[in-house]
């Protein structure tokens, strides 16, 4: 059996897209699973990463299959690793590009992250639209809550009216998420034991199991 392809999608720049996709990508492949990533953001901040993180890993390499891929060959890419890896891992562009677009429908999961505004979440519709569309299940990863958020009880409405599955696991805004990839690693590689690292892997624990990880 083939593995899964996690697409994390969203239009809105800045959303937090990056930043999961590679600590998910560092998590799961620290945990033991095989792991592939794929930018297909011609931005290429996840490229830029994987070169940082090679640096800092001499002798371990990045830990996990890297390809940057664009174009007609998706589709067939990400067929080809998800056969060889137990997950693959693609960080994609911001707007409704025809590559996020493609990575969506050859997903299994479609993980959006969405910054607790009522706007942020309006933005999260269009790519909640193509997930729909291409019937993919979709998660919102609720991204840099603030503590003591006021905007907690009028989100949980909101999102019930959008009725689409929510992380039950919320990413709280925390320098540790942005200072791991800034070395080349990921949080629970570069601070295991914080608060971060505790919430990054509880979140990746439940989104394996809602993507039918093994
Ligand atoms: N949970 C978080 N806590 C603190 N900073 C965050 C968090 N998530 C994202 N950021 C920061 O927000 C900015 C945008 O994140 P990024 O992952 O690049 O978004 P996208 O890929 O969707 O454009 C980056 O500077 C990143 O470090
Ligand atoms: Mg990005």
């Amino acid at each position: 059996m083939g593995g899964k392809v996690v697409t994390v999608a969203q239009q809105k720049g800045g959303a937090g897209k990056t930043t999961l996709a590679a600590h998910l990508a560092a998590y799961w492949s620290q945990s033991g699973r095989n792991v592939a990533a794929v930018d297909i953001d011609p931005q290429g901040s996840f490229t830029h990463w994987t070169e940082l993180r090679f640096q800092a890993r001499p002798n371990h390499g990045l830990g996990f299959g890297f390809a940057r891929l664009s174009g007609w060959r998706l589709p067939h890419e990400l067929d080809r690793l998800a056969r060889e890896h137990d997950v693959v891992v693609v960080d994609s562009a911001p707007h409704a590009q025809a590559d996020s677009r493609t990575a969506i429908r050859y997903s299994h999961l479609v993980l959006v992250p969405v910054q607790p505004s009522p706007m942020d979440l309006w933005a999260t519709l269009p790519t909640l639209e193509l997930a729909r569309m291409e019937k993919r299940r979709a998660m919102l990863v609720i991204n840099r809550m603030p503590p003591r958020s006021l905007l907690a009880a009028e989100m949980a409405q909101k999102l019930a009216e959008i009725d689409v599955k929510v992380a039950n696991i919320v990413l709280g805004n925390r320098t540790g998420y942005a200072s791991s990839l800034g070395h080349g690693l990921g949080v629970t590689e570069a601070e295991p034991g914080t608060t971060a690292a505790l919430e990054l892997s509880r979140l990746a624990d439940e989104v394996a199991l809602y993507a039918g990880l093994d």
